[in-house]
C-alpha cells in the first residue's frame, strides 16, 4: 500500500515528459494555421512560407508590395489584419 502514491506520482512524472516532447515535437513542425493567412498568402505558394519567415515592419511592408505585385487580391481591411498578424507572430526582431 506505500508504493501506491509514489507509483503515481512516477506515472504523473512520465504523463508530464511525454505531453512535453508532444507538444515541443509540434511547435518545431511548423507555425499553427491561421485562417487568414491560409487564405490570403496559402493560394500561389503554402503558408508555411510565410510561417517561417521573420521580417522587420519594413521588410514585411516590401514583401506585401511585392504580393500585390505578383497578383495577390486583398482588400484594405484585410491586408490591416495581414499586417497584424505579421507584426505580432513573425517580426524580425
Ligand atoms: C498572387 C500570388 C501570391 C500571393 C496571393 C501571395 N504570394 Fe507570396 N510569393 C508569390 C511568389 C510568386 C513568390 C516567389 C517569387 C519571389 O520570391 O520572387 C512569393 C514569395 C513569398 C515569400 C518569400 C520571398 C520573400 O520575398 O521573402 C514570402 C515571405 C511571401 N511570399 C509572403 C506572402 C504573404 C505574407 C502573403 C499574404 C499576405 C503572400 N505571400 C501571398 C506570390 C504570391
Amino acid at each position: 500500500m506505500s508504493l501506491q502514491p509514489r507509483r503515481s506520482t512516477l506515472l504523473l512524472l512520465l504523463l508530464t515528459v511525454i505531453v512535453g516532447s508532444v507538444t515541443l515535437l509540434l511547435s518545431s513542425c511548423g507555425h499553427q494555421k491561421i485562417p487568414l493567412i491560409e487564405q490570403k498568402c496559402g493560394t500561389c505558394h503554402s503558408a508555411s512560407v510565410v510561417y517561417q519567415t521573420r521580417r522587420t515592419e519594413q521588410g514585411w511592408r516590401q514583401v506585401m508590395h511585392g504580393m500585390k505585385i505578383r497578383g495577390m487580391e486583398i482588400t484594405p481591411e484585410e491586408e490591416e489584419q495581414v499586417y497584424a498578424i505579421l507584426f505580432s507572430e513573425f517580426l524580425l526582431e
